[in-house]
């Protein structure tokens, strides 16, 4: 039966690969020859949060770098290697740090409770939530708690990416790349701008600000 499975991977391959060439012959040999992605993606490892397919975009069109919760944590060597690859390597323009509502990482994290060895990655949203518990106990509805959480996640991981020595010194030397924090709906398929754009450590220093002055209800509404 499992081979059956995988057996309908490569059938699916086959397929999708005999596709390409039909609506363009050179597909292939044109990625083989040149990767210049604008974009790296930081999303979740959530299956239904597909990044190319979210925004439409080709392979070659988008680097991409998931985990569970999508984090960014200062002395994960995975997550750097990316990041620094799609800058100081590729010279990506755009980071998009994609979280989604619904979140299993999140709201794991949210209710403290334990799954077993993923505790310890996702101790890095419980200090989230900690941090802002105040907040966070201010809305009375569970799912808008969680939706929240969500969002100041991918928020602290925006100031995280701003923080790294890579993106310091990439502006630093007068690079052109900027940081965004997205939350994707997996019940309408809508991705929602929560507004920390950062193109300098100065300006995530300040999106972060004012994210911790403004009304909890304020972003992603
Ligand atoms: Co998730």
């Amino acid at each position: 039966m499992d081979c059956d499975a995988i057996e309908q991977l490569f059938v699916n391959n086959r397929q999708w690969a005999a596709d390409k060439l039909s609506r363009d012959p050179e597909f292939f040999e044109r990625l083989l020859n040149q990767q210049t992605p604008r974009y790296l993606w930081i999303g979740c490892s959530d299956s239904r949060v597909p990044a190319n397919q979210i925004v439409g975009l080709e392979p070659g069109e988008i680097f991409v770098h998931r985990n569970v919760a999508n984090l960014v944590v200062h002395t994960d060597l995975n997550a750097l290697s990316v990041i620094h690859y799609a800058v100081a390597v590729l010279g990506v323009r755009d980071i998009l740090v994609v979280g989604h509502y619904g979140c299993g990482g999140v709201e794991t994290a949210l209710r403290g409770s334990r799954s077993g060895l993923i505790d310890n990655w996702l101790r890095h949203v419980e200090d989230i939530r900690d941090l802002h518990s105040d907040q966070l106990a201010t809305i009375d509805r569970h799912s808008a708690r969680h939706d929240r959480l969500c969002e100041l996640n991918v928020i602290h991981q925006v100031l995280n990416i701003s923080q790294t020595s890579v993106l310091r010194d990439a502006w630093e030397r007068g690079q052109v790349v900027a940081i965004h924090g997205w939350c994707y709906r997996l019940s309408d398929g809508l991705i929602h701008d929560l507004g920390v754009s950062a193109r300098s450590h100065e300006e995530a220093c300040r999106q972060f600000r004012k994210v911790q002055a403004s009304d909890p209800h304020e972003l992603g509404a």
